[in-house]
């Protein structure tokens, strides 16, 4: 009798397969035409598992009662809904499947996609006895082998696959969900520096600004990567290439400088008063930083962003200072 997390386990391999066979048959023509339109290669697809949820929301559940699974192994694996009127049926049906591994590359979730315009655009596989969203991240059972300085966070599926293939094998995602403590450490296992590329509407930047302290907290260090004109990595990548990306990531601001780039669009800059109230937010923020020296870096990096002197800027930094 093996423990029911194994069975859980064992339980999502057979369906990450059975999903991996449908979009390689006719039945998964229209899926795979969509990932094709994404530029996903065949590598790509192979490389992250992807597969395809059937039309029929039985699908399958006959497919894995014909293997003999039992119905309350089924209810644990999240695989199914059940309501009263219907049963237990399929919870995927007629989307784009994502298996979602842990960092042993075991899967312990889905996600799917519609293809197309249909709400809502993805479904995850709610938590079960081996799927804890706020301790796993999506693509670090390969991204932990990348061997490169940092990692990239970033939101989405299609954000991580598309960095992969771009060749940037360091991006990891949470899936939608805020970064947690739990998110940090794990990641504090692999690197010291995470840059956030997050996607560049309001809630992606305040995504951002939450991650930066729990990073922090976690010993590493932060930067945050601009990603507009475009909405997200994948986006970025698509319109302008990897090259153009790794330059971003190399002009990636420090997290400080971040912080006071999404202060700045809260004033009127080219109102004196507003201009006034943005330095002195900007000094209170800088009297923060306990280090003498950091301190000084950072008003010196500031002063020159917003071309200022630098002794104007340390006089108004000690006066909130003192303030306190
Ligand atoms: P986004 O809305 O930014 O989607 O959500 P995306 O990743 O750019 O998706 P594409 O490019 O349109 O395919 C970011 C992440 O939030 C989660 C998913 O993990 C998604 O990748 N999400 C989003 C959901 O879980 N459900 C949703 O309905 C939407
Ligand atoms: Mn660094
Ligand atoms: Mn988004
Ligand atoms: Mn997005
Ligand atoms: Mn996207």
């Amino acid at each position: 009798q093996q423990d029911l997390k194994g069975r859980i386990l064992e339980l999502n391999k057979m369906a990450a397969k059975y999903f991996y066979y449908q979009l390689r048959t006719e039945n998964g023509a229209q899926a795979m035409e969509y990932l094709k339109g994404r530029r996903l290669s065949d590598e790509t697809i192979k490389g992250f598992g992807l597969g395809y949820a059937n039309k029929y929301s039985d699908d399958l559940y006959r497919y894995l009662k014909k293997q003999g699974i039992s119905d309350e192994l089924l209810r644990e694996s999240g695989l199914m809904n059940v309501d009263e009127r219907h049963g237990m049926y399929d919870k995927f049906w007629n989307r784009v499947i994502f298996p979602i591994m842990d960092v042993n590359g075991r899967v312990i979730g889905f996600g799917g996609r519609v293809m197309g315009d249909g709400k809502p655009k993805y479904l995850n596989s709610p938590e079960t006895k081996v799927f804890d969203k706020s301790r796993n991240l999506y693509g670090l059972n390969i991204a932990r082998t990348s061997r490169q300085k940092n990692l990239l966070v970033c939101e989405g599926y299609m954000d991580v696959i598309s960095m992969h293939q771009a060749g940037f094998k360091n991006a990891v995602a949470s899936l939608g969900t805020a970064l947690t403590t739990q998110h940090a450490s794990l990641l504090k296992r692999y690197t010291d520096e995470v840059i956030l590329t997050y996607d560049s509407d309001a809630a992606g930047t305040k995504a951002a600004l939450r991650a930066v302290p729990i990073l922090k907290a976690a010993g590493i260090a932060a930067r945050v990567l601009h990603m507009d004109p475009y909405k997200d990595p994948d986006e970025f990548i698509k319109a302008e290439g990897a090259e153009a990306f790794q330059e971003r990531i190399d002009k990636a601001e420090n997290s400080f400088m971040f912080e006071i780039s999404v202060l700045e669009k809260e004033y009127d800059m080219k109102d004196p008063e507003g201009k006034t109230s943005f330095f002195n937010e900007t000094a209170k923020k800088l009297a923060a930083f306990e280090v003498e020296l950091e301190r000084e870096n950072y008003i010196e990096a500031t002063a020159a962003k917003y071309h200022i002197g630098f002794d104007n800027l340390r006089k108004l930094v000690n006066r909130m200072a003192l303030r306190g």
